[in-house]
């Protein structure tokens, strides 16, 4: 999604604004725009090109000078097309004010057609464009910076950060979070601002997250900082030992390719982790897997997860009702972790969609927990959805992969999902290190509730070791045969149907997912028992159907009996099963045969192979396979 960087010092600052843009690509963008004031001429100057910020850097090199204050920015668009026009910054009438601008405004219509008969002229569809004309309108009137942003974001509501830069007063960056994260870096020769630290992350000595609802105005000297009725705040400065680590695709094709292949790794570094949390080690997540946070997770004695978590042992002990919120591929997660805590801990489980949460009606229930996961940390349904459980007295707690993200300020505890940097928009590594912690985070429950003994606990561990075993050697077995024949085969398909039973569901759901977003076929899910109840009327030979098994005698005997009724109409039968499940697999016309695991971790064991296949069904269509069309990596507005 969108990304801001700012620098204001005594250094040159075009390249190192450019720099920190090209470490936010992996947010996703469509275009994008820098703006400086020029030293020599004293005045704005800009670029603002379609694609990527290489092509911005390219343009850059035909627009001579530069300065010591400077914003960039890369847009995901919202409102209005991609193009030029729709791209930041956006300018006042002047042309002596430049805006940037993360996130949507809410109502910004009605003050668009008040500017507008006012003689505002507006060059974009954007909802941004409001609010340099806006700023611009008001400083004409108050003369002074402070007075005129407090105005600004008492007229406007939504979800934003932004930063304006005025040709006026050169040497200044006003900057704004609301419900959109924004960082504060310093180093002797000034400051950054950047929506994610990750843009300057060694370049600075310190670093402060801007508290939200805060303004701050950057000079080269100093920042004021205070919030949105005015009153001074402290930036609350930490030291950076952030490295940005460069992370390639090292010989592989794609990311996410890289991404499938580093799944057992990433297993069995999260058992790890997590399995000496309870000793008297004292433990750092190692950075071998390119992982930009090196976190330290300062745990010495058992009962120290649960502070971790902000939860006392007796909390555990009386949890009694554990929510999850997600969206997309982490829900998909949830929906299979659901499974873990209702039969491992035996305590009753919801799973919410993130997006939905905040428009339902909000049972407040004693003994409960709510989990919120999310790869980034940063989406705003999930991070909304934090917000509402904050407001009450219950726990909270995140299980991402972003240490510094704003989910992991908010909420009350975190755990790290070590996943390491992924890359590729479509998750993979991370969706499984989700069903790992999550499995691990079921067992300590339980273990905690007293319901496993200590051997079952060490057993599920060992069995998540032999789940990632089977996660590649899957792909292994039937690698040669997907690349050189299936691929082929199954891309000619313009639509596809996805089944499961029980925890194969939102296995199922997350195949369809995957198929859909980089692939662009069409591909819906369904509950395999819910095939007779409609969706059996879509069953043709144009139409693969693709049933992932499980490893529950009464469910596999379930899943068989569906497979029947498809093969009666004739369906194409695609069969994800597991060793010994011949019934099932011989009515198909292709099966993709996994060794067994423990049942709570089929799905996990078959991940490998599934993303495998979508990825291979793709790159036959030879589609952007990181990026596809229309998509972000962290998903920043509502
Ligand atoms: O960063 P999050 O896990 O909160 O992101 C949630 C979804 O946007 C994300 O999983 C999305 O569905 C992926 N593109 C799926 O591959």
């Amino acid at each position: 999604m969108c990304g801001i960087v700012g620098y204001v010092g005594r250094s040159y600052s075009k390249n190192l604004v450019l720099d920190g843009m090209q470490k936010l690509e992996y947010r996703g963008y469509d275009s994008a725009g820098i703006v400086f004031v020029e030293e020599k001429t004293s005045r704005l100057s800009y670029l603002k090109k379609i694609g990527k910020v290489a092509d911005l850097a390219k343009g850059l090199d035909g627009l001579s000078g530069d300065g010591f204050v400077c914003m960039g920015h890369t847009r995901w668009a919202t409102h209005g097309i991609v193009d030029e026009a729709n791209a930041h910054p956006h300018f006042n009438c002047k042309g002596d004010i430049a805006l940037i601008h993360n996130g949507i405004i809410e109502g910004y219509e009605v003050v668009r057609k008040e500017l507008a008969l006012k003689g505002h002229k507006f060059l974009s569809q954007t909802d941004s464009e409001v609010l340099v004309h806006y700023f611009s309108s008001v400083f004409e009137l108050y003369k002074s910076v402070k007075p005129s942003i407090l105005d600004l974001v008492k007229k406007f509501k939504g979800a934003y950060s932004l930063a304006i830069l005025m040709q006026d007063i050169p040497d200044q960056l006003i900057v704004v979070r609301h419900n959109s994260p924004l960082v504060l870096g310093k180093q002797e020769k000034g400051f950054f601002v950047a929506s994610d630290i990750v843009a300057f992350a060694g370049k600075v000595e310190e670093f402060a997250f801007m508290p939200e609802d805060s303004i701050a105005i950057i000079n080269k000297k100093s920042i004021e900082l205070f919030n949105f009725s005015g009153e001074v705040l402290l930036p609350a400065w930490q030291k950076s030992s952030f490295v940005f680590d460069i992370v390639n695709k090292d010989g592989f094709e794609h990311f996410m390719l890289k991404e499938i292949y580093e799944q057992k790794k990433v297993i069995e570094r999260i058992v790890n982790f997590y399995r000496l949390v309870g000793t008297d080690s004292k433990l750092s997540a190692h950075n071998d897997l390119g992982n930009y946070f090196d976190y330290q997770l300062d745990i010495e004695y058992q009962d120290r997860i649960w502070q971790q978590l902000g939860i006392t042992i007796d909390q555990v002990k009386n949890l009694k009702n554990i929510n999850l919120v997600a969206a997309g591929t982490s829900w998909h997660a949830c929906k299979i972790a659901q499974f873990f805590f209702e039969y491992i801990c035996k305590i009753q489980t919801n799973v919410y969609l993130s997006s939905e949460f905040c428009y339902m009606p909000f049972f407040e229930q004693k003994d409960s927990i709510y989990i919120f996961v999310s790869q980034s940390g940063e989406t705003a349904d999930t991070l909304q959805a934090l917000r509402r459980v904050n407001s009450y007295n219950i726990p909270t707690i995140v299980i991402t992969n972003v240490a510094s993200s704003t989910m992991v300020q908010e909420a009350g505890g975190f755990l790290p999902m070590q996943a390491g940097v992924e890359v590729s928009v479509a998750s993979t590594k991370a969706f499984s290190a989700q069903q790992v912690i999550l499995f691990i985070l079921a067992n300590r429950i339980a273990l905690e509730q007293n319901k496993i003994t200590p051997e079952l606990m060490k057993h599920a561990e060992e069995d998540l070791f032999i789940a990632a075993q089977v996660l590649e050697l899957s792909i292994e077995n039937y690698k040669w045969e997907i690349s050189q024949k299936l691929a082929e085969q199954y891309s000619v398909y313009k639509k596809f149907i996805f089944l499961g039973r029980h925890i194969s569901y939102p296995f199922a759901m997350e195949a369809a997912l995957k198929l859909k977003e980089i692939s662009y076929i069409f591909a819906q899910s369904y509950p395999a028992g819910e095939l007779k109840h409609g969706p059996i009327a879509l069953v043709d030979n144009n139409t693969p159907v693709v049933i992932f098994s499980s490893l529950d005698d009464i469910i596999y005997k379930k899943i068989v009996s569906n497979a029947q009724e498809i093969k009666a109409r004739h369906g194409h039968l695609v069969i994800f099963a597991f060793e010994g499940q011949t019934e099932l697999a011989d009515l198909a016309e292709q099966a993709f045969i996994v060794p067994r695991v423990n049942p709570f971790l089929g799905p996990l064991a078959m991940s490998g192979l599934m993303q495998f296949f979508v990825y291979e069904i793709t790159k036959k269509l030879g589609n952007p396979i990181d990026k596809p069309r229309n998509l972000a990596k962290a998903v920043t507005v509502e």
